[in-house]
């Protein structure tokens, strides 16, 4: 991760809870940046971040409460904003105003006129905003996309995607200080997180380039497992049980594309389950799927004949492993990372960052852009209508309006997410 000296990025922070501090790790990291500025609503998390500083031996960034401060430092060339999901996408907007390269964390939309105006923030200023969409540089996820530009798949026809992840055991304890994702699943009823399986699957379905998502349905289960989990834990005769959950347990999304595709999404954080990302990319000559850890492809996945009691002959088509594909269709990023992995996620966190950083460094449109972020991010406020409106389809806005049938090409350059470059 060693870079070229002339080409220092100055980064601020901007949000600095549980994520900064896992994204340090990454950063410090990274040769290629210098972490000038750094800033949070409470002293407390600026303290804690700059002991991390003290601690690493570094020099201490120049610290701020108000984000439009750090904003107007101009020795400042890119923002990262880990706040959380009812504050990043203004302070996003404000970032690309002040002519900053900006990158958000991963979360959903509260309306879809917050994604406008974030889309408009870009495309007034000529700044670019990214998404730290970390899933999308995981090493089978990457691999995916490896195949299917590659054709392995034939033409794609269905995918699918989640977020199943038991968060009780986070949501509910951090409620009492007011974390706000417990209370997003209090007051909302939506796929509140959709960007972690929807990034890869959108990327490999070329969504907003060549393709759009169209329209989407949505329905919720009924709420049992957060207040089921505070009445086991609090006492069922205490005031903290009567807590109602609005959030379905099990949310399902399912979108429909321009290219004829659907994808299906599950949104699920309050049941008992071992975590999946849900994955599945379907098409006419074979299939990933996560929850098996399989790939069979036709013509190269074994199959057999066998015979039911009457004699009559049919075939059983077999799962190979995920593993067996890495030899021959590894994405060439993961090649050389896979014996140098750094920092948190099994070491896509930093991936997406140094895809970041790079796209600030050369000065071009960085691999998730503002169409992508506005896009996977209105699954949150959409889904939430459609529940709302009893499972109604809802139109999915064009973001690019109507740029996504004949996009600019994008830059050749190995963090592509569009193309497979080797270097
Ligand atoms: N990509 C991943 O794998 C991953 C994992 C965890 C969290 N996240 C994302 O990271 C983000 C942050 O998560 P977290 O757990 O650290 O949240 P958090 O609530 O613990 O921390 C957010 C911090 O932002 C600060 N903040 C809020 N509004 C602010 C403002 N206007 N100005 C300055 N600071 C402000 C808060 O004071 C807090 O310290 C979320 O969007 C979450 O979805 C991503």
């Amino acid at each position: 991760m060693k870079e070229s000296k002339d080409k220092i990025v100055k980064l601020g922070i901007i949000g600095l809870g549980w994520r900064t501090e896992v994204l340090l790790v990454s950063l410090f990291a990274i040769d290629a940046v210098e972490i000038s500025a750094i800033c949070d609503l409470s002293d407390k998390a600026v303290a804690k971040i700059k002991s991390i500083f003290l601690k690493s031996g570094r020099p201490i960034p120049a610290a701020f409460n108000n984000y439009n401060d750090l904003l107007q430092k101009n020795d400042i060339d890119a923002v990262l904003i880990p706040t959380s999901w009812n504050s990043h996408l203004p302070i996003a907007a404000a970032a690309m105003k002040a002519g900053k390269y900006t990158a958000i964390e991963v979360g959903g939309a509260s309306s879809t006129e917050e994604l406008w105006q974030l889309v408009h923030a870009s495309e007034g200023t000529g700044a670019h905003c990214m998404m730290l969409e970390n899933c999308c540089y995981a090493r089978n996820e990457l691999m995916i996309l490896n195949m299917a530009r590659q054709g392995l798949f034939g033409e794609l026809i269905h995918c699918c995607g989640g977020y199943e992840h038991d968060l009780r055991d986070e949501l509910i304890p951090r409620m009492k200080e007011g974390f706000e994702r417990t209370f997003h699943n209090k007051y909302r009823n939506c796929d509140l997180y959709p960007t972690h399986q929807l990034g890869p699957i959108a990327k490999i379905l070329n969504i907003n380039r060549g393709n759009r998502f169209l329209s989407l349905v949505s329905m919720a289960s009924k709420s049992r497992g957060l207040g089921l989990y505070v009445k086991d834990h609090s006492g069922r005769e205490s005031q903290e049980s009567e807590i109602a959950f609005n959030k379905g347990d099990v949310v399902t999304t399912i979108i429909k594309c321009a290219g004829g595709e659907t994808i299906t999404l599950t949104h699920s954080v309050s049941l008992p389950r071992p975590y999946s990302r849900n994955g599945r990319v379907q098409g006419t000559r074979g299939i990933w799927l996560e929850d098996v850890d399989g790939i069979h492809i036709e013509g190269i996945s074994s199959s057999t004949k066998e015979f039911d009691v009457s004699g009559n002959p049919y075939t059983v088509h077999h799962w190979d492993t995920v593993q067996s594909f890495y030899d021959k269709y590894d994405h060439p990023i993961w090649r050389d990372y896979k014996d140098n992995i750094v920092g948190g996620h099994g070491g896509m966190d930093c991936l997406a960052l140094m895809a970041f950083i790079d796209a600030v460094r050369h000065k071009i449109a960085p691999p998730i852009d503002v169409y992508d972020c506005a896009a996977w991010m209105s699954v949150t406020c959409l889904s939430e209508q459609s529940i709302a409106l009893g499972s109604m389809p809802v139109a999915v806005p064009d973001f690019t309006n109507g740029k996504w049938i004949k996009r600019e090409s994008v830059p050749i350059n190995k963090w592509s997410l569009t193309n497979v470059y080797k270097d």
